[in-house]
């Protein structure tokens, strides 16, 4: 027997009070499976995460957790049902410290058994800035710490929307190392970034958006095998 999707998104339409931006938007992602969002500027990506950690309602279709509707809940019950959450911005939070944002929203696990230990040697570099505040923070490290927090909830689904804009290449290179490291150790994740070559490397299938609709949705071996597909929805 196959069992429920991790995530399920069936048929989603959401928007900014009278303007529409999803229509119809449908995807699922499974246990262990890395999975991206992808599609170019404006096409609905971030409004469709905020819609899914219930930050915006959807005024139609369902939202899925394990097979439990979830639609309409709010953004603490999303986390509570095992999503993790890494919004665009980062959006620490500026008057905590490194370790105060890390214990903040901080959930004992479902057995994936995410400790303050475990972040810090993920990211050594946070345990270096242990008592700094946030905004002393460089970009990277503000991204290292989103990422922290949101393993702190223990979530069997980690969200990333613009894993690494606006970070220099090392750093990049940081990020998309331990999200391969979280990946072999079987966590789920959702993924958006402009770096297609990193997310080829990263993700096992890819769902591509265009004007708020599911314009496309495939493997990576699918997507490689088809170098129009690159054209017609990413390039600018
Ligand atoms: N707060 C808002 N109020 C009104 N319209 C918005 C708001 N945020 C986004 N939009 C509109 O919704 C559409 C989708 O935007 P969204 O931010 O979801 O796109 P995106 O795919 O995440 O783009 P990007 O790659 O630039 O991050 C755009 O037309 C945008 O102008
Ligand atoms: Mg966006």
């Amino acid at each position: 027997m196959r069992s429920e999707p991790l995530l399920e998104l069936d048929g989603i339409d959401a928007g900014y009070g009278g303007a529409q931006v999803l229509f119809g938007l449908s995807f699922a992602v499974r246990a262990g499976e890395v999975v991206t969002l992808m599609g170019r500027n404006g096409m609905g990506k971030t409004t469709a995460l905020r819609t899914l950690f219930g930050l915006l309602p959807a005024t139609a279709g369902r939202i899925l957790i394990n097979g439990r509707d979830m639609t309409g809940a709010p953004p603490h019950r999303i986390a509570a049902a095992g999503l993790g959450y890494v919004p665009e911005g980062r959006q620490i939070f500026p008057r905590l410290t490194v370790m105060e944002n890390l214990v903040a929203t901080a959930r004992p696990g479902t057995g994936r058994g995410w400790t303050l230990e475990r972040v810090l040697a993920l990211f050594p570099r946070l345990g270096e800035r242990a008592h700094n505040m946030g905004p002393q923070l460089s970009g990277g490290e503000q991204q290292m710490l989103a990422i922290g927090r949101a393993l702190m909830t223990n979530p069997d689904l980690l969200v990333l929307d613009e894993a690494t804009e606006g970070l220099a290449p090392v750093v990049r290179a940081d990020i998309w190392r331990a999200l391969a490291a979280l990946r072999a150790e079987g966590l789920a994740i959702l993924v958006v970034d402009k770096n297609l070559d990193a997310l080829l490397r990263l993700a096992d299938r890819h769902v591509v958006m265009e004007a708020g609709r599911l314009a496309w949705s495939g493997t990576t071996a699918e997507l490689k095998a088809d170098p129009t597909l690159a054209t017609r929805f990413l390039e600018v």
